[in-house]
């Protein structure tokens, strides 16, 4: 009925549009992005250095060999993700696709976006369990703005004070910025499977990104010390689906403090200037990913007003 290839990334020709469409469909079906970005750039532009054991699988309909109706990418870190055109559900392509990646031996677990219904039967089906959650939370610019704002002009200690990214290079040098954001980063992310040990390569390509606003960017910098104590990485999404219209969205994308200067209540007004910055550039709404076991950001973000709307989760497979 159908056939399953492995192709390196990027995938390219007409099957990359089709791979595309694939994706289209299931979001306009589940209302869940079924790839995340990391995963749709790699369709697209491949995996910068260390390509080793990154694979994108894909299902064609048997004669057809141009009509793509599923397809799976695994990435280095060996997590995959994987989606099925929702016109060929229900006839096996999920479980061709998950054979493909078991026997290449490249795939530890698998996310699912949303957690639906569908991933959560076809999760059982195999016996997979529930190995990692985030959740993502949504705070309303109508509802929330005056709370948000009071919090992020509560003044901070002494020396401590906010400054922008553009304003911190000015001030301070970009190699001076860099070095301290990376350091302070790594530190409070030594913890993280995506977050943590990142290098200057890695924080230029994410600054690379369509979305970067420098302004966005908002640091908390310990003068007299001479040193960098926190960051705020915003994301700004613009408008995008929601519901049957749209909506202009922004995301807290990172939110880092050293450790040294965690446990002094600078978390939540870390959090509400970025979240204020992305309030005054017009988003109705913010929204962050946060792991479900991190219970003390959980809770702070729903004092904050954050509520939980969608589940990913990782299956070990
Ligand atoms: C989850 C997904 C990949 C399944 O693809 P699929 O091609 O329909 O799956 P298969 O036909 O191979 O299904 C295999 C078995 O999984 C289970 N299953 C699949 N979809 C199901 C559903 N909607 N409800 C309950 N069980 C389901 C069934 O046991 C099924 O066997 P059966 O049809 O003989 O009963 C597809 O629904 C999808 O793309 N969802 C959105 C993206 C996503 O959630 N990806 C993460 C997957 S973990």
């Amino acid at each position: 009925m159908f056939d399953v290839v492995s192709v390196q990334l990027p995938v390219e020709g007409d099957v990359a549009g089709q791979v595309q469409s694939v994706i289209d469909e299931a979001f306009r079906v589940d209302r869940v992005e079924p790839l995340s970005e990391a995963y749709v750039r790699a369709v697209r532009e491949g995996v910068a250095d260390g390509a080793e054991g990154a694979r994108c699988f894909i299902a064609t309909l048997a004669g057809e060999p141009g009509r793509v109706c599923g397809v799976a990418v695994v990435l280095p870190d060996r997590m995959g993700e994987m989606v099925v055109d929702p016109r060929f559900r229900r006839r096996g392509v999920g479980d061709a696709l998950v054979d493909a990646m078991r026997s290449a031996g490249v795939v530890e677990g698998v996310w699912a976006h949303g957690n639906v219904p569908a991933a959560q039967g076809f999760a059982w089906s195999h016996g997979w369990s529930v190995q990692r959650e985030l959740l993502v939370m949504r705070i309303e610019n109508q509802e929330a703005r005056l709370a948000v704002d009071e919090l992020a002009a509560r003044p901070v200690a002494g020396d401590l004070v906010w400054m922008d990214y553009p304003g911190a290079v000015q001030r301070f040098g970009q190699d001076w910025v860099h070095e301290q954001w990376l350091r302070v980063n790594n530190d409070a992310f030594d913890w993280h499977p995506e977050q943590g040990g990142w290098d200057e390569a890695q924080l230029r390509r994410s600054m690379a990104a369509q979305w970067f606003d420098p302004q966005g960017v908002l640091l908390l910098v310990d003068e007299q010390a001479g040193r960098l104590v926190g960051f705020h990485y915003t994301k700004w999404h613009g408008s995008v689906p929601s519901g049957q219209g749209s909506v202009v969205r922004g995301e807290v994308y990172v939110v880092g403090l050293h450790r040294d200067y965690q446990g002094r209540g600078l978390g939540s007004p870390l959090v509400a200037v970025g979240v204020k910055h992305l309030f005054g550039r017009g988003a109705a709404e913010v929204i962050l990913y946060v792991e479900a076991d991190n219970e003390a950001a959980v809770a702070t973000y729903e004092r904050m007003g954050f509520g939980v709307i969608e589940r990913h989760v990782v299956y070990a497979v």
